[in-house]
């Protein structure tokens, strides 16, 4: 028997057994810090989404089928999208308004059957605009102060249905302000607001935008998402939000800004949320298709990692899947 060498300290005690692991584990994934998003479209049928494997742009009825899922299995909240025919956009997103618009009638159908489901609706034009845009395309601009009626409106109209968190995502300056306003001069004073407060200018909102046929028709979204480079100036962006009342802040996508989440939240006591945005999905999914990843594995190392950096909750397409295989005991670590 050789001689131990006399190490001072020995970090590997305390990974030595599973028991061990579980005493000394920093941070924890359950299926309560996930929320679902899903898209909606008109009709009795389904739509696959190619680029976002296992989501389909969902009938209302598929819809609240899904949400039941993910609620049984303790995912307390998902995030709708609605898929409008193109026919339906205008520049200023009118359909949105419609108390009896799809969403809308989305929102009411899930509260209806699953009344303790959260349900949370982004505000923001694109999914209505023929122009792309998530604000109002005046001439080449996109006017920031012309859009934030229609944001407030929206966020009125979803309220109405009976929505519990609007997400403003579309990153008008003063947005959150105009919506807080609106929803509390209309008796709304307790809609949640969960701000996208720093969401980036980002290549991995791709297969989203092929979801909903909402990519910009003309130029791209720089001039009002972040630019990558910048990780300060999200906190400007979340000592404004916080000042106009919002609730919640999210950081957005999830993966590649992970110090970002992790200065949020040094820099807040409210909530933090990350979105695994539909690139990040895409990419493990297409990965492990081709064999080279075990998709299961690294979705959970991906959400705990995001808890890790600081997020309360995670909105991911694979918070069905990951609540799937916690509830059968697959642990992320
Ligand atoms: C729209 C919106 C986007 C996402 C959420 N809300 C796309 C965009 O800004 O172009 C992205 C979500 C994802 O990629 O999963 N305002």
């Amino acid at each position: 028997m050789t001689e131990p060498l006399r190490l001072t300290a020995r970090p590997r005690r305390s990974r030595v057994s599973r028991g061990v692991r579980a005493l000394v584990r920093e941070t924890d994934l359950t299926a309560s810090h996930l929320v679902l998003p899903l898209f909606v479209q008109e009709g009795e049928e389904q739509t696959p989404i190619a680029a976002l494997p296992g989501h389909a742009r969902l009938s209302i009825q598929g819809l609240v089928a899904r949400a039941r899922e993910a609620f049984d299995l303790g995912v307390p909240a998902v995030a709708l999208f609605p898929a409008l025919a193109n026919e339906l956009k205008d520049p200023r997103g009118s359909e949105s308004l419609r108390p009896d618009g799809l969403l809308q009638r989305a929102i009411q159908a899930l509260k209806r059957e699953l009344p303790g489901l959260t349900v949370i609706a982004d505000v923001a034009l694109d999914p209505y605009s023929s122009d792309g845009h998530d604000g109002l395309v005046v001439g080449e601009r996109i006017d920031n102060d012309q859009t934030l009626p229609l944001l407030a409106q929206m966020a009125v109209a979803q309220a109405r249905a009976g929505v519990d968190v609007v997400a403003p995502s579309d990153m008008m300056d003063g947005r959150v302000r105009a919506i807080r306003s609106a929803l509390d001069a209309a008796g709304f004073t307790e809609v949640a607001i969960l701000s996208y407060a720093v969401k980036y200018a980002s290549g991995f909102y791709g297969p989203f935008r092929e979801a909903l046929d909402s990519a910009p028709r003309a130029g791209d979204k720089r001039t009002y998402q972040m630019d990558p480079a910048n990780a300060r100036e999200a906190l400007v962006e979340i000592a404004l939000d916080e000042a106009e009342g919002a609730d919640w802040l999210m950081v957005k996508p999830g993966l590649p800004y992970l110090d970002v989440v992790r200065l949020v939240r040094q820099h807040t006591a409210l909530p933090v949320a990350a979105y695994h945005v539909s690139g990040e999905y895409a990419m493990l999914k297409a990965a492990a298709e081709k064999g080279w990843l075990d998709f299961d594995r690294c979705l959970l190392e991906s959400l705990l990692s995001m808890r890790r950096a600081g997020a309360d909750f995670i909105l991911s397409y694979g918070a069905l899947e990951a609540a799937r295989l916690l509830q059968a005991g697959v642990t992320p670590s």
